[in-house]
């Protein structure tokens, strides 16, 4: 596994965008796998700032986002549709009809889930998959738990994901309890994955991703089974690891 490690948010926010670009920009038509979270806000703006300046072109990716609440409405403001417009691909050129996120207004969730699971393997794989971590060391919304599930799946959130993801809404009761998330092995089969980490929070999870445990308490820990991922963090996340 590669470690960068980053003085502060802002250089890791950086070193992250750079990633990205390098993979579009050697391959224009990547297959790309986006997160959300706070933690790659700060790299999104790096990408919509470079992209004005001409330093990369979304245009002919594609797009496939990690995970969605369930129900919920494309124009709620805590959807990750409204967050992906928000923080990215209103900012770029991207086209569209090529951004992909599991929808949270499906009728019919299982069903969801397997035609983006299917929209993915038609689209060839996911060239480069970002991820963030949860504080108890989910990816997308894989939760701890005795079992993971390989493909994309409806889930429900951990009573400290719902607390961790209450400060976006305005009290923890009105939090999804339940969401629409690539599986492992969805994530797996990505070609490349960088994943980011910031902040004192994040070193239970990112130790258990560079420690030699792999255990279903940490879905990250599975990562260190893919033999091209890269951790991009800032100190306070790797701190005396
Ligand atoms: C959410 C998302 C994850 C994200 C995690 C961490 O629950 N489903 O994909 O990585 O939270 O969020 P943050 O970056 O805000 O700490």
């Amino acid at each position: 596994m590669k470690v960068v490690v980053c003085k502060n948010y802002e250089e890791m926010s950086v070193a992250a965008a750079k990633i990205i670009e390098e993979q579009i920009n050697s391959k224009p038509e990547s297959v790309m796998g986006f997160a959300t979270g706070s933690t790659p806000v700060g790299m999104y703006t790096e990408l919509a700032k470079d992209c004005s300046a001409g330093k990369v072109d979304f245009s002919k990716i594609t797009a496939f986002n990690l995970d969605e609440y369930y129900p919920i409405a494309h124009s709620d403001e805590n959807s990750y549709v409204y967050f992906m417009k928000e923080n990215l691909f209103s900012k770029v050129n991207v086209d569209y009809s090529k951004t992909n996120i599991p929808d949270g207004e499906a009728k019919d969730a299982v069903a969801e889930c397997e035609q983006y699971e299917k929209k993915i393997e038609k689209a060839g794989g996911i060239d480069l998959q970002i991820l963030g971590i949860g504080k108890n060391g989910h990816i997308g919304f894989n939760e701890p738990d005795a079992k993971l599930y390989a493909n994309t799946h409806l889930t429900s959130l951990t009573q400290s994901t719902i607390d961790a993801n209450a400060r976006f809404f305005e009290s923890a009761s009105l939090v999804p309890t339940k969401a629409l998330t690539m599986g492992m092995a969805t994530i797996m089969k990505a070609k490349k994955i960088v994943v980011l980490a910031s902040g004192k929070d994040k070193k239970a999870a990112v130790s258990a991703l560079l420690d030699d445990r792999i255990t279903t308490d940490f879905p990250v820990s599975m990562l260190k089974m893919h033999s091209d991922v890269t951790l991009v963090c800032d100190e306070a996340a790797y701190m005396d690891l």
